[in-house]
């Protein structure tokens, strides 16, 4: 595991704990969540289906965006993904099994990209994907 990687996998308590989010609920949830860097083909993220074997979240990582793109797996074949940029005043989100937290002003998202709690009132952007076996693909336009 890269030091980056580590440190954004690893900080989701301290983060949680600085924007208010109570301890207990932040070990309920916490989770390293595993990071899948690749670059875009023909304009998708190709993400293998073998990296949900033991997971439902997987954060997408690609130089071409600012931000990851956190990628859920809604049943077998299914998944939506969520862009980790918080739609109160963009600044970046943290995931746990539980959702998405934002340790700049406190806002909060569940798996679906909502608004659980304010001050951000729009929900996440999504990326349409689809799923051919054995790959899962993000299409970034
Ligand atoms: S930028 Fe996320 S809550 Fe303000």
């Amino acid at each position: 595991m890269q030091r980056r990687q580590f440190i954004r996998s690893s900080c989701t308590l301290c983060v949680g704990i600085g924007a208010g989010i109570s301890a207990i609920t932040l070990l309920q949830g916490c989770v390293a969540v595993p990071v899948y860097k690749t670059k875009p083909q023909s304009k998708n993220l190709v993400i293998p289906e073998t990296q949900f074997l033991e997971n439902k979240l997987v954060l997408v990582r690609t130089p071409q965006l600012d931000f990851d793109i956190l990628l859920v797996k809604d049943e077998a074949d299914k998944f939506h993904a969520l862009y980790m940029q918080c739609s109160h005043q963009n600044q970046p989100l943290t995931a746990t099994n539980d959702g998405l937290f934002c340790a700049s002003h406190g806002s909060r998202f569940d798996l679906d990209g909502k608004v659980q709690k304010a001050p951000a009132s729009k929900e996440l952007q999504r990326f349409p994907t689809y799923y051919e076996k054995p790959n899962i693909f993000i299409q970034l336009s």
